[in-house]
């Protein structure tokens, strides 16, 4: 693009940020509530609502209410909703057999929403983390992350997640191959219309201290996520990592955090053109709802103008724990 314009004062950029109604003319960029795909996290029981203390105003939610909360989000007009669960401690085994059990409480709340709520779109996290002790997203052995007994661990959790009736599956382990494994699994079982939304280019990442406090994995994590997640300071690496990702048959792919990766996002956009997702994470939530609650920000403003971000970047939605509060705003106009 070219842009031409005469020199000051025949332009003046002014003219067309006058009135609302010619700001609105001339916006270049729409956050919609289709845009949104809200994370809930699940708990086992009935009728129980946890605060995440570190999240203010998100909580875990036992099946009845996370059926209720699909619901209130189909109405509000929220077409995903991703499902991350808080396994009991006793249900953690160093093989992490719970994860592809067809009635663990991921598995219960895919059947639960889909038979209730069938409108919304259910999305699954296809990781480890939640069915081990030591909090990570793969097998470990002595130490060591294992990549190929790992996904074939996945390809399990995955079909026993389509079985149940996911609609879109989010594998966010990392492992190398998951995507072509998980894709010939499906097509082999009959799943070929499960979608994948790949997180292709996920950092090795601070911001994600407050979710692992929500799925319990806090105190559970021995050392950190490098040998899998990307080193925050590669580019390059994100965009031959979504090549590979859409090579092997992901639908959909994922960049992730959100607001410090904006520039990964615009350019994942640019180079495949396919749709594009960005994660905001728990940290960055956390970060927003902190300086809101001191009054240090315009809570909504900063919200809003947060997730405006991501449409300007080029995404074509996200992932936002705001997602009910910003559709209620959205919708009031
Ligand atoms: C783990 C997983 C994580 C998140 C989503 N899936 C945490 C991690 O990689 O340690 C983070 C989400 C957030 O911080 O909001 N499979």
């Amino acid at each position: 693009m070219q842009p031409v314009q005469a020199a000051y004062p025949l332009t003046r950029f002014r003219r067309l940020r006058r009135t609302a109604a010619l700001r609105a003319l001339t916006q270049e960029t729409t956050l919609a509530v289709a845009d949104l795909i809200w994370p809930v996290f699940l708990c086992d029981g009935e009728g129980q609502r946890q605060p995440v203390v570190s999240m203010p105003g998100v909580e875990r939610r036992s099946l009845d209410l996370v059926v209720e909360a699909a619901a209130e989000a189909s109405d509000l007009g929220i077409p995903v909703v991703c499902l991350f669960p808080y396994t009991d401690p006793g249900l953690k085994t160093p093989g992490c057999e719970e994860a592809w059990n067809p009635d663990n409480l991921t598995n219960r709340a895919i059947r639960a929403i889909k038979s209730q709520v069938p409108d919304i779109a259910v999305m699954t996290d296809v990781a480890l983390d939640p069915y081990n002790a030591h909090g990570h997203d793969g097998l470990v052995v002595d130490g060591v992350i294992l990549n190929d007994e790992t996904v074939e661990a996945l390809v399990r959790m995955a079909l026993a997640q389509a079985d149940a009736g996911a609609d879109i599956l989010g594998p966010s382990d990392m492992m190398d191959g998951r995507i072509g494994a998980m894709r010939r699994a499906l097509e082999a079982a009959g799943h070929k219309d499960v979608a994948i939304l790949s997180y292709a280019a996920k950092y090795a990442s601070a911001f994600y201290g407050p979710f692992r406090d929500a799925v319990g994995a806090t105190g559970a994590l021995k050392g950190d996520k490098k040998t899998y997640q990307m080193n925050p300071a590669n580019r390059d690496e994100a965009l031959r990592l979504v090549a590979r990702d859409l090579a092997e048959g992901a639908d959909m792919v994922m960049v992730k955090p959100g607001m410090p990766y904006l520039d990964i996002c615009a350019r994942v956009k640019e180079t495949f053109g396919a749709p594009t997702f960005a994660y905001q994470v728990s940290g960055e939530y956390a970060m927003l709802k902190a300086a809101a609650q001191n009054g240090w920000l315009d809570g909504e403003k900063a919200m809003l103008e947060s997730l405006m971000a991501f449409k300007r970047a080029g995404c074509d939605g996200i992932l936002t724990y705001f997602a009910p509060e910003v559709a209620r705003l959205l919708r009031r106009g």
